[in-house]
């Protein structure tokens, strides 16, 4: 009988799309059975988030849990990699010893060798170096599963913003190849997948090479992939403002495969807490990206990501946040408080506002988004919107859901045609919740 594999991801798409390549590596390299069940497994992957102090928590409660499985199995190996591993290293062994594997963000592809020698030496074995953008050259073509793909095109950061683990734990930004990510994406084309979501820590800077020795943009690179056949939707995530140029804007004017949906971190509102956060722009460079957007494409819809209570932050720092919120007239946000990272140039810094007022201000701010999203969601009924499908509904019978440009799922009675991966038009008809309507399909 083959031996079984199971992967826990946290954190990130990153991670997401890492360890669906690394599933896929094992698959076909090993021979290993996917399963979803941690008992049956024999070798357990975790694929770790160090990004707040909760996350890296959570490793450890896994790796309890992973433990005592491996009490009963002996023969159970157990890897951690990402960016918990890249962060510890050989650290972890202290703390986790029955751990076999540590291997980092990019060496994921070496996981195979890892294990053989694990095999050989009956020792714990450690590979969290960064080998630049070879690990895509060995991971094997991604595999297609219902309409929407993910391709990852650059990896690392080298913003350094005060508070981020990533330029440390994922290493500097790196693109890969330009001919690569087009031929990547034309295969997902060819397997019926209608939209792609393009991935890296900060999508934007991304500056391929291309083989007669130029470089490409990111614009650049929109503007062939939007010429391939197929693609209906494309997507981006994360991106930077400082990256977020003219020639990027203008692509909302010429692409209508891009969505009228962008995520763009700001992180803050005060300029006194961006310069603080070393993100090198201020609120109005910020707003004034947003408002150039927008007159390209009228029906943008924005989210965001904040941190609240960076040391230092006051009211009136935080009203300033609201205040961006209101004028950038934001859609979504992912907020969290402030979580020093050990290593990062704001750990040093004194924080004196208490634990509780950072959580009130969270809550206030989340009060704040969501009632936006509602107010955004509400403005849809009534209109036509094209949908990606799914899934079948599981709340109603004889339902379809799919999810529209600005990640609104939208529930529709179909007949029972295997519509999965499709894209369907539908007259929104009814809000159901915050982010979840109800429509009707229209007959083409
Ligand atoms: N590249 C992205 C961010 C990647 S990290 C950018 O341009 O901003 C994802 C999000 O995690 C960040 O946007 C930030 O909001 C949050 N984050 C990062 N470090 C954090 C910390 N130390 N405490 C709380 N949130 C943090
Ligand atoms: Fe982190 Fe700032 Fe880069 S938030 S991922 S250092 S842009």
């Amino acid at each position: 009988m083959g031996k079984k594999l199971y992967i826990e991801t946290q954190g990130c798409q990153m991670n997401a799309y890492d360890s669906a390549r690394l599933a896929d590596l094992l698959q076909e390299r090993e021979h290993l059975e996917y399963t979803d069940d941690p008992q049956e497994a024999d070798i357990l992957l975790l694929n770790t988030c160090s990004i707040r102090e909760k996350a890296q928590e959570k490793v450890f409660s896994e790796l309890g849990r992973w433990r005592r499985l491996k009490e009963q199995k002996p023969d159970l190996i157990i890897g951690v990699g990402g960016c918990v591993a890249s962060q510890e290293g050989e650290a972890l062994l202290r703390r986790a010893p029955y751990v076999d594997l540590i291997f980092g963000p990019q060496t994921l592809h070496r996981v195979p060798e890892l294990m053989q020698q694990r095999h050989r030496s009956r020792l714990p074995v450690v590979d969290i170096s960064f080998p630049t953008i070879e690990k895509f050259d060995h991971l094997p073509e991604p595999r297609v599963d219902g309409g929407k793909a993910f391709v990852s095109i650059m990896e690392g950061c080298s913003k350094y913003c005060s508070f981020c683990v990533v330029p440390y734990t994922r290493g500097e930004e790196v693109s890969r190849p330009f001919d690569d990510v087009i031929a990547e994406v034309a295969h997902l084309l060819r397997q019926g997948v209608v939209e792609i979501t393009l991935l890296g820590q900060n999508v934007n800077a991304y500056r391929g090479p291309e083989h007669d020795g130029g470089t490409a943009s990111f614009a650049t690179l929109l503007d062939h992939l939007s010429t391939l056949p197929g693609l209906q939707r494309l997507r981006y995530t994360t991106s930077h403002p400082l990256e977020f140029n003219e020639d990027l804007i203008d692509c909302y004017r010429r692409i209508p495969q891009l969505v009228s949906h962008v995520h763009l971190p700001v992180q803050s509102g005060s300029d006194r807490i961006l310069a603080a956060m070393k993100r090198n722009h201020d609120r109005q460079d910020y707003l004034r990206r947003i408002r150039l957007l927008r007159a390209a494409r009228p029906d943008l819809h924005l989210s965001s990501d904040f941190i609240v209570g960076f040391p230092g932050e006051t009211e009136e720092d935080f009203q300033a946040t609201l205040d961006l919120i209101r004028e950038a007239d934001m859609d979504h946000s992912y907020s969290f408080v402030y979580s020093a990272r050990p290593g990062t140039p704001a750990a040093d810094l004194i924080d004196e506002t208490p634990l509780a007022v950072k959580k009130e201000r969270l809550q206030r701010l989340k009060d704040m988004i969501s009632a936006s999203t509602l107010e955004k969601t509400r403005a849809m009924v009534g209109t036509r919107q094209r949908l990606l499908v799914e899934s079948a509904s599981t709340r109603y019978p004889g339902h379809w859901v799919g999810s529209t440009f600005n990640n609104r799922i939208v529930h529709f009675a179909a007949a029972q045609d295997d519509l999965a991966g499709q894209l369907v038009d539908v007259d929104i008809s009814a809000a159901l919740t915050v982010n979840a309507l109800r429509g009707e399909r229209v007959q083409s």
